[in-house]
């Protein structure tokens, strides 16, 4: 496991920390060369992750074996601690990686009992797992919310319990009150990371963009697509000429990008959501004969940075892909340590990202692929 920070906020109402697992920076405006960056995800200089607003806050550096004890250790009494887990589904790379690292983590041998719902994109489905994890007596309740809207009753269902509850990955609109703490990356700053790196790499030239989006209602795909219109709004160059659904799944990145090439015959950069997007994309564009990446028409971004999307960019056919880190689950079992021995959490754990660029491409935004950096990645 890498190295690990953790941004302890100072002053404020809501305590939340910042933690780092991907390696890397963040790509603040004096960000290193991408070759240090490179070097850099080795033994990542965590510091330069920290966006500018952390410049007033106290930082506090969490040594990685500590976190990943606190997170093993079972409970004083020698029960298994209960923990119902209900994950958004299977639809890309990236949820495949962060129920196995769930699994990895809330294991038997680390002191767990771990109930396990695939709630297949389904809300319903996702909100009876809940209910029924109330019904079950567990000692905890981690959810991945497919949306982030509809929590209210249920949440306040598990609080009368006694159940208290983890929002991971995603985030929800409800009462933070309703729940302990919300472990996740910042999707809003992910979509400005592309946004960012787009600008540097076009330098003034125009662009007209499609962009597949995630699950509708999700905070992935609100956060990515209000992050990177934080960025298009300053660029009256740019056009977005249309911005659809495809369900963070690579089947519905094709059948939209299929959509798409049907009534656009200008677009230079389709943005996805997601890397299993991108492969339907991808497909759809060898299919009609359209060039893409850094040797092609047209310019690919996408999101997660899983090893086969990071496989991509190292090929040169996706040209920026800006990480969502699925390896989360030790934040989240520190949690429940600190929560089972009485202790105090942090309302919020942001895991900090980075992005990657194809080789050829030079970017302060973003460390260019190479062999090695896929090497070394660790999911
Ligand atoms: O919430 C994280 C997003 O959900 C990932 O980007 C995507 O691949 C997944 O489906």
């Amino acid at each position: 496991m890498k190295k690990k920070l953790a941004v302890l906020l100072a002053g404020t109402m809501v305590m939340a920390s910042l933690v780092g697992c991907g390696g890397g920076d963040a790509a603040p405006a004096d960000a290193a060369p991408a070759e240090d960056a490179a070097a850099e995800d080795a033994a990542p200089a965590e510091e330069d992750a920290a966006p500018a607003e952390e410049e007033a806050q106290t930082e506090e550096e969490v040594p990685a074996e500590d976190a990943a004890d606190e997170a093993a250790a079972p409970a004083a009494d020698g029960e298994a601690i209960r923990v119902g887990f209900a994950q958004v589904g299977h639809e890309s790379d990236w949820r495949a990686a962060n129920t196995q690292n769930y699994q990895d983590t809330f294991s038997a041998e680390n002191g767990y009992e771990l109930s396990f719902v695939d709630a297949d994109n389904d809300n319903a489905v996702q909100l009876e797992a809940v209910r029924t994890f109330i019904q079950q007596e567990m000692d905890y309740i981690c959810i991945a919310p497919i949306e982030t809207a509809g929590w209210d009753t249920v949440l306040q269902e598990a609080q009368d319990a006694g159940i208290p509850v983890l929002i991971v990955d995603r985030s929800v609109d409800a009462d933070a009150s309703l729940y302990e703490t919300q472990i996740g990356c910042d999707m809003v700053a992910e979509g400005e990371m592309a946004g960012n790196w787009l600008a540097e790499y076009l330098d003034g030239a125009d662009a007209n963009i499609l962009v597949i989006e995630g699950t509708v209602g999700a905070s992935a795909t609100l956060g990515r697509t209000e992050g990177f219109n934080n960025i298009a709004e300053q660029h009256s160059e740019w056009k977005i000429l249309d911005s659809q659904s495809g369900d963070f799944t690579q089947a519905g990145g094709q059948e939209v990008m299929e959509s798409f090439i049907k009534s656009y015959s200008d677009f230079n950069v389709v943005v996805c959501q997601n890397d299993n997007e991108a492969y339907g994309a991808m497909d759809a564009m060898d299919a009609a004969g359209i060039t893409y990446g850094v040797d092609g028409d047209v310019i690919i971004i996408s999101f997660d940075a899983t090893h086969d999307g990071l496989q991509y960019t190292l090929d040169g056919k996706i040209n920026c892909n800006v990480e969502c880190n699925p390896l989360q689950a030790e934040f989240a079992a520190e949690v429940i340590q600190k929560l089972h021995a009485g202790e105090a959490v942090d309302a919020q754990t942001v895991v900090v990202d980075q992005a990657f660029v194809a080789p050829g491409i030079e970017s302060q935004y973003a460390t260019t692929m190479t062999q090695e950096v896929l090497d070394g990645r660790a999911y």
